[in-house]
């Protein structure tokens, strides 16, 4: 059984009121079922359960989900851990869901060396007394605890790894492993040697990196002297590890976010590891300064209190804006961590001490405030013109939160501080005014764009149910809720926008079956019907008249400005001209197969995405899985052309 399967039958066989009520006591009230709400103090009993919809809500602090999201939140556990819990406490044997899971060589034997990999390099640190390593760990303030805490390592000047892997006795593994390790870029091919190996990394203090679950996926590691060519080197991208979604220290963190309603984001793995030293356990590393949205959203479903703590130069001020921005989008204000005169968290916590690194915590303020005071010159300008410039960039700066109170109340407040005489009520709408023309904006371009919208079904619950007895109001929310959720209309992609081009170019091409199958790997709607609606004129017209006939067709509004614009640019170059059976199928099986790697790339960036934001290890597995799956298939496709 899977773990899904195995959520499906808890939800199927374990009323939800069995589970909340292993924790809570329930009151029965005529239809329905109520408890005091755990999740705010609660006087009265806001907290409604329901059997048959499967959900609870509290109506006076808006918690609600079902009975697994009820354990994860009450008690402060993960996805897979709160299965477990309910499995206890309801007699349903939580191991047995492993028992078929599948196995995937290449997957084992990549978990396999990365685990050996840090093992070797520990205990390369541990066993012997290399100076530059023993520095490192002093000079950065650490202990050997912490260093085993994060199984910090040492790489020497030599082939250790590929020594290893040579001593795998049997030939079949060996060279097996020789090849995942090379994928992993943990080894490099001897360029002038083409059989011969040597480690990637050299002279160079080592530091796992882990998934969510605590499986080394990669490494990064650190120059110990400033002549080596790069600073920090990293594991490359692969089927297991994607740097660009990295939360460095996540997996020891993530209890510590949870318990403290609170995270520290910072740029470098050692600005982590500094701050975990020092009791701030719930810190993550970007390790660079790009927030992925997976990582967002690991995150903020985690918690809304987010502290930007990066580094105090122009580079981790730019990346504070962005992340600020990018959090606003969600309408969370995060608050923002100032060093300087010390470079980053880990110089600061180390010069000036844990104590004043929780005063920091304390007195930081919302990194929208520092923002503001920076576009309001000291020295307020006379001239009308200049203050409303300045205003609107405020209502620039402040549209990510759109009318939230936090962006409605400081839009208020600079026009104040600037001076001007109008009425709050003008100030926001005129700033409403402002989103409502930027929305447009957006939303015109948005039809060229697709967004895709990641929808967590168990987060909106159904509620019709007449015994919770929801007001309009809240119907309307939750109805506003999903409509925001309703899938795009999808367009073309760029490969799809290359066959209308193709086909409307040299429509002998339409001739013959293989067309169809064409259609097979073409996910839009619009371009299959387009297609479609083509072969069939093409049928019935003179080729005389093809040109304007096309043009004529396609120039609607029913077909979006892309599609129009390949169409239209394919027939200017469009030539009569016959194509013999071979050309035909050639052109035909090239377009399949540029259609067949665009699906699977676009495929490969979902799973990538969903590994991020997946909470268990069993589905982990099988993302990677898929994952790996789906490279095969892109190399035998490769191969192919
Ligand atoms: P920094 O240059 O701020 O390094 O880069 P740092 O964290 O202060 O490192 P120490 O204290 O000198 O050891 C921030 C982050 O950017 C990435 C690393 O993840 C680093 O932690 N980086 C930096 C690289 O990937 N490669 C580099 O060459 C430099
Ligand atoms: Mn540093």
């Amino acid at each position: 059984m899977s773990l899904d399967e195995l959520k499906l039958k808890i939800k199927e066989e374990v009323p939800i009121s069995n589970v909340i009520g292993s924790y809570i006591s329930i009151k029965k009230s005529g239809s329905s079922m109520i408890s005091l709400c755990p999740f705010h103090s609660d006087s009265k009993p806001s907290m409604h359960i329901n059997d048959s919809k499967k959900i609870f809500k509290c109506f006076a602090c808006d918690a609600a989900g079902d009975a697994i999201t009820f354990v994860m939140k009450y008690r402060n556990l993960d996805y897979v851990d709160a299965l477990k819990e309910i499995c206890q406490k309801q007699g349903i044997n939580f191991d047995s869901y492993q028992d078929e899971k599948k196995s995937n060589p290449k997957l084992d034997m990549a978990k396999k060396i990365l685990t050996k990999t840090a093992q070797l390099y520990r205990k390369t640190a541990t066993t012997h007394k290399f100076p530059p390593y023993d520095e490192f760990i002093k000079k950065r303030g650490l202990n050997e605890e912490i260093a085993a805490t994060y199984n910090l390592g040492f790489a020497q000047s030599k082939n250790s790894l590929c020594d290893y892997l040579k001593s795998i006795p049997n030939e079949k593994d060996r060279s097996f492993a020789f090849s995942i390790a090379e994928e992993l870029g943990l080894i490099k091919r001897d360029r002038n040697n083409s059989e011969a190996h040597y480690d990637t990394f050299r002279d160079r203090i080592i530091f796992p990196i882990w998934d969510q679950f605590g499986q080394v996926t990669g490494f990064t590691s650190r120059a110990i002297r400033d002549d080596q060519k790069a600073k920090y080197m990293n594991s490359v991208d692969s089927f297991i590890f994607n740097k660009r979604n990295i939360l460095y220290g996540f997996h020891l963190a993530k209890n510590a976010i949870r318990e403290k309603d609170a995270v520290i984001l910072v740029e470098g793995n050692m600005d982590q590891v500094a701050l975990f030293n020092n009791g701030f356990h719930n810190t993550v590393a970007v390790m660079g300064i790009a927030l992925g949205a997976p990582s967002l959203e690991r995150l903020i479903g985690m918690t809304k209190n987010i502290y930007l703590g990066l580094d105090s130069d122009p580079a981790g001020f730019k990346a504070m804006e962005r992340m600020n921005q990018q959090l606003a989008e969600k309408g969370i204000v995060a608050k923002f961590l100032d060093f300087a005169p010390q470079k980053d968290p880990d110089e600061f916590v180390q010069a000036q001490g844990a104590l004043a690194f929780q005063t920091k915590l304390d007195n930081a303020i919302p990194a929208y405030d520092v923002l503001l005071n920076k576009i309001i010159p000291e020295k307020l300008p006379e001239v009308l013109d200049r203050k409303l410039e300045i205003l609107n960039r405020a209502f620039e700066m402040m549209a990510p939160l759109r009318t939230h109170l936090a962006a409605t109340e400081r839009v208020v407040g600079i026009a104040k501080r600037l001076g001007l005489k109008s009425e709050p009520a003008q100030i926001v709408k005129n700033y409403e005014e402002y989103l409502e023309k930027i929305e447009a904006k957006e939303r015109n371009a948005a039809r060229f764009q697709p967004k895709t919208k990641v929808v967590e079904p168990e987060f909106i619950p159904e509620m019709d149910d007449e015994s919770l007895h929801l007001s309009d109001l809240e119907i309307s929310e939750l109805n506003l809720q999903r409509d925001e959720y309703v899938a795009p209309k999808k367009i073309l992609s760029k490969t799809e926008k290359l066959v209308v081009q193709e086909l409307v170019q040299l429509p002998a091409l339409f001739s013959g079956e293989s067309t169809l199958e064409l259609l097979d790997f073409i996910t839009s709607d619009e371009v299959k019907k387009y297609i479609g609606k083509v072969k069939k004129i093409i049928l019935e017209i003179d080729e005389s008249e093809y040109s304007s006939v096309i043009s004529n067709l396609t120039n609607t509004p029913e077909y979006s400005p892309e599609l129009r614009e390949a169409v239209s640019s394919a027939l200017f170059k469009y030539k009569i001209k016959e194509l013999d059976l071979k050309t035909k199928s050639k052109i035909i099986q090239d377009l399949k197969t540029k259609l067949q790697v665009e699906l699977l790339k676009n495929k490969k960036d979902e799973l990538k995405r969903l590994q991020q934001i997946c909470e268990s290890e069993v589905e982990m597995t099988s993302l990677l899985q898929n994952l790996s799956e789906v490279e095969k298939s892109l190399q035998a496709l490769k191969k192919s052309k």
